[in-house]
């Protein structure tokens, strides 16, 4: 099998598919309010006609309609033209300059919205106090946001620079961002959950020489070592030759001193300064550098099928005109009407870049961020039974709320009395993100969550798909415009020319599995893989074309299907990347940390369906004999779990690997790869069965069965 082969459709519907192809499920809940009434040049659609009509516009004339787009931006520059596309290298918003914070901050401060609420902030712990809440007016925020920006410039950040952020969800981290931003730095956040040897590689990799963190940060009850990790980072860096310029620190956790004092050199050379001396205090005179519209604004790095991650580089311009966009028409996002708007995902990931961060503030509606877990503590002092996000949704008259398949299978796990105990009548919006949402769960959350019935009602539900690479959500219902059925994510977003096609570039009839792609440049996406424009072109341009004329198209390494009525359901991947929990995992990034252990051999790691994470990690794994020999070591469970722990320590916990398996060898076919869809296959089925834990897998008669079918 190649790697882009599409997966097969069912020729009977599934129960998880297909059944629900005829069900249309109403969503209008609020209606759309004309643009001139909100005082904002935005608009929302009100029906699937207006959606229709505006969206073969936006594709039959995309340089018409994102001009008219592109000024619900504010620019220092007017830009000249739209696009200019030579495949694979798109140019959006040419001539123009803008800066993202100001769009994002400062312009609604210019405008009056000085007092409004810009940002709504709930650490994880709760002390005698109560809830530790913070909220910070666009006023206070641009405040913030300049003096940090001072406080980088002073550390010699220029425009250009790369900013590393690693952080938990703390307020410092979103204006952390805005000034990188401010003063025309790129940055590139790190999820918090990454291990040290992920930090100095994203570091390494974007030849970034300050690294912006905290002290620790809480996660269910626990301290997060942030510093410590860093420190463990930079020592690596610096023995790889790589010096770390500055470390800047925020207090989270308030443990002493950490053990520097601001401005004092450690380990290499590298300065530390703690971020209440400088960042903080620093002068807020410090204006929005004009940067051009293909500047960099961030690099976030995905996993990709080898090892090594990509470097995904997003610009300024393109990005905010997509995700501001994006974000208004997907959440009915309207300023000054009360909403606040509450998206779950971690800033670490892109999720919280659009939509934590600039998508919703560009739209000047208050954006919710949460520190921790969503079953710590209980809101009474008991024990956390994964209450918190309903008692937050309550107390904070959340509007817009949007989280992931695996977060709303957890809920359904916990019990429907748990939702069912606190006011949510603030809800309008429910929106699911990062892989494919099951009809069940779906169900689950239109009826538990959104108030609804079997034939609709309620809340709509925005079943949202996109990639790191897309910037932005390219296909999604949008409420009161698109009726939803459960399972999925529906028409494309407004300029997205999507389409499932075969490796020949043909369009797939209704119901035959093909590969997701799409035909035209659109605003929000990736413009380059960093420093690896090989990557770029391979990864992305190099394997769909048009076949009339040969110009490339869009590869997402998703498998699809659309249905009778053109609506679109997502198949998971086609490559060597699997989603857990929703997080994007390279099986090599996993299978390089089992190999870096003394007693392995060799690795192989597949995705195993899991009713909760949607995927578990399956390692197969052989040892080296020799090693056990000399270490007194046997095959055994407690082998078993060093080596979890291990790939936990080396890449991060969300990559530890569910289960473990030794085998004598992997099977391969005869040119020497890896049979990983045999391995799947024996990964989902015997999984259930044995639980012999020292059982040798012997795959060499299957191997020799099976030729070069991989
Ligand atoms: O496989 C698709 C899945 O998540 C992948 C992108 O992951 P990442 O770059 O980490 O971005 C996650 C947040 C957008 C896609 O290639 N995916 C994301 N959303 C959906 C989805 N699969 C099905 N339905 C979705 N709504």
């Amino acid at each position: 099998m190649s790697a882009t082969t599409p997966p097969p459709v069912p020729a009977t519907p599934s129960a998880d598919s297909g059944s629900y192809d005829s069900t249309l499920i109403e969503n209008r809940v609020f209606p759309p309010r004309p643009a001139k009434e909100l005082g904002f040049s935005a608009w929302h659609i009100g029906s699937l006609d207006e959606y229709r009509r505006l969206h073969a516009r936006s594709v039959s004339d995309p340089d018409g309609f994102w001009r008219e787009e592109a000024k619900n931006l504010d620019w220092f520059t007017p830009f000249t033209t739209v696009c200019t596309w030579n495949p694979p290298d798109a140019r959006w918003f040419d001539g123009g300059t803008l800066n993202a914070c100001y769009n994002c901050v400062d312009r609604h401060v210019a405008a009056g919205h000085g007092n409004a609420t810009a940002l709504i902030w709930e650490g994880e712990p709760v002390g005698p106090k109560g809830h530790e809440v913070m909220r910070l007016t666009y006023g206070e925020l641009q405040n913030r946001a300049a003096r940090a920006a001072s406080a980088l410039k002073a550390m010699g950040v220029k425009k250009g620079d790369v900013v590393t952020i690693y952080m938990p969800m703390i307020p410092e981290l979103a204006v952390a961002m805005l000034a990188c931003a401010r003063i025309g730095a790129a940055h590139s956040v790190i999820f918090g959950g990454f291990a040290s040897t992920a930090i100095s590689e994203r570091v390494s990799d974007a030849d970034s020489r300050i690294i912006i963190t905290a002290d620790g940060g809480y996660r269910r009850g626990e301290v997060v070592p942030l510093l410590k990790n860093v420190d463990e980072a930079v020592a690596s860096l610096h023995e790889q030759g790589h010096a770390v310029r500055d470390v800047l620190v925020v207090r989270r956790i308030g443990a002493g001193d950490a053990g520097f004092a601001t401005g004092q050199a450690r380990a290499g050379g590298t300065r530390y300064h703690w971020w209440h001396d400088t960042a903080a205090v620093a002068s807020p005179d410090c204006p929005c550098a004009p940067v051009q519209s293909e500047d960099m604004l961030f690099l976030l790095y995905t996993s990709g099928s080898t090892g090594k991650p990509k470097g995904i580089v997003h610009t300024t311009a393109g990005y905010l005109a997509f995700t501001q966009m994006s974000a208004r028409l997907t959440f009915n996002l309207i300023p000054d009407a009360g909403q606040v708007f509450w998206c779950t995902a971690d800033i670490g990931w892109v999720t919280g870049h659009s939509y934590v961060l600039y998508g919703i503030l560009a739209n000047r509606v208050p954006t919710l961020m949460y520190e921790g877990a969503p079953n710590y503590p209980a809101i009474d002092g008991r024990p956390g039974q994964g209450e918190r996000f309903w008692d937050i949704i309550a107390r904070h008259k959340v509007t817009q709320f949007y989280t992931a398949p695996t977060a709303i299978r957890t809920f359904m796990k916990w019990g429907d009395d748990l939702p069912a105990r606190f006011d949510l009548s603030s809800l309008r919006v429910l929106g699911s993100v990062g892989e494919p949402i099951n009809p069940e769960a779906w169900m689950w959350y239109h009826t538990h969550i959104g108030g609804g019935g079997p034939t609709g009602g309620g809340r709509p539900i925005v079943d949202t798909y996109w990639q790191t690479e897309t910037g932005g959500h390219v296909v999604t219902p949008l409420p009161g415009a698109t009726p939803t059925k459960p399972g999925s994510c529906t028409l494309p977003m407004l300029g997205i020319d999507a389409a499932v096609v075969n490796e020949q570039g043909e369009v797939m009839p209704p119901n035959k599995g093909g590969l997701f792609a799409i035909r035209k440049p659109w605003p929000g996406m990736l413009r380059g893989v960093f420093g690896n424009r090989e990557r770029f072109i391979s990864n992305y341009w190099g394997r769909l074309k048009d076949p009339a004329t040969g110009t490339p198209w869009y590869f997402s390494a998703d498998g699809a299907r659309t249905d009778a009525d053109g609506y679109i359901w997502m198949m998971g991947r086609v490559d060597d990347v699997i989603k857990v929990s929703g997080h994007l995992l390279g099986t090599m990034e996993v299978e390089s940390a089992l190999v870096s252990h003394p007693a392995v051999a060799e690795a192989a790691v597949v995705g195993v369906p899991h009713a909760v994470k949607g995927n578990a990690i399956c390692a197969f794994v052989t040892l080296k004999p020799a090693w056990l020999k000399t270490n007194g070591r046997a095959a055994d469970e407690a082998l078993k779990k060093e080596l979890a722990a291990h790939v936990a320590k080396e890449v991060g916990a969300l990559a530890r690997p569910d289960t473990v398996r030794f085998a004598e060898g992997l099977p391969k076919t005869r040119s020497g790869k890896i049979m990983r869809r045999l391995l799947r296959d024996v990964a989902a089925g015997v999984e259930k069965i044995t639980q012999d834990t020292t059982t040798l897998e012997d795959f060499s008669v299957v191997a020799k069965l099976r030729g070069d079918d991989e």
